[in-house]
């Protein structure tokens, strides 16, 4: 695989980034995830403000790379060569001389890009197939979700915890209420409206999530941003989830609990999922 770091594209295996990079000792940085189809960047405009959101509520100062971020990507697509790829930008604060809370000395940004091989979404290939698997969890993370912060581990130790059933993803709540999956947001279908938690709660602003929405207004498909219960969520007619990675994907189980199966041809995520 090519790698871009810090001005140059190499092989991933001859990227070197210092072990005292703010990224390793502090988890101190911001990324951003940009899906690629058919050699085409998608909705490249809104990755790249919510990159530069992020940046500026983490002080990161925003570089020329940054700034030149679309070209990048389109020599590493050229370089790796899948038709269809997902590109993961990474920022950090950059290296510290000695490990230390507070910068001292003006610092220079890590960026640090690589490019996967995107799968193409099975629901699209057999979208009567069985949905994902979800497990309901306490949202343990920290109050500024909004930021697309490296520092994930409250996102990533639910869905490791061995000594649970394994899920595709987990959905997290908060006094009740659902906020969002640890890497995707959520969508529900009940009682004829589509229901989505509203950005004032504690999540991330999926730019799928937007644009789908926009999508449901031209379509005349009603969606409320609102909050959703925990009750609510397990008397849905239908729930989905979205990210850049897995589009829309439908759940199937929720815990223990299976949801009941739908005529494809009326689903809503079915419809949503022609938006993308
Ligand atoms: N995750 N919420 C969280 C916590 C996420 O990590 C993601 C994306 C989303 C969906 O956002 P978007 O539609 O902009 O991809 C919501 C990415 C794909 C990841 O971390 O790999």
């Amino acid at each position: 695989m090519w790698v871009y770091l810090n001005g140059q594209i190499l092989k991933e295996n001859e990227a070197r980034i210092s072990p005292l990079d703010r990224g390793f000792t502090f988890g101190d940085g911001v990324y951003e995830v940009i899906p690629c189809y058919d050699n085409q960047l998608f909705l490249f405009d809104e990755h790249l403000k919510r990159l530069k959101a992020s940046l500026e509520l983490t002080f990161i100062p925003l570089t020329d790379e940054i700034k030149n971020l679309d070209k990048i990507l389109l020599e590493l697509q050229k370089k790796n060569k899948f038709l269809n790829q997902s590109f993961y930008i990474q920022v950090t604060r950059g290296v510290d001389e000695v490990r230390a809370h507070a910068v001292e000395k003006k610092m220079h940004p890590t960026v640090f890009v690589t490019s996967q091989e995107l799968q193409k979404n099975p629901y699209r290939i057999d979208p009567n197939q069985e949905g994902i698997k979800v497990r309901l969890e306490e949202d343990i993370r920290w109050h500024r979700c909004d930021i697309k912060t490296i520092a994930l581990l409250g996102n990533t130790l639910p869905i490791n915890d061995p000594n649970k059933p394994k899920v595709d993803e987990i959905i997290f709540h908060k006094d009740g209420i659902i906020n969002e999956g640890s890497k995707s947001n959520v969508f529900i279908f009940h009682k004829g409206k589509v229901l989505t938690p509203s950005l004032d709660q504690n999540i991330l602003p999926g730019i799928t999530r937007g644009h789908i929405i926009k999508e449901m207004r031209n379509n005349d498909i009603d969606v409320h941003e609102t909050e959703i219960s925990i009750e609510q969520f397990l008397a849905a007619e239908e729930v989905w989830i979205t990210s850049s990675t897995k589009e829309v994907q439908p759940v199937s189980k929720i815990n223990e609990y299976t949801l009941p199966s739908k005529n494809l041809e009326d689903s809503i995520w079915y419809k949503v999922l022609k938006f993308i």
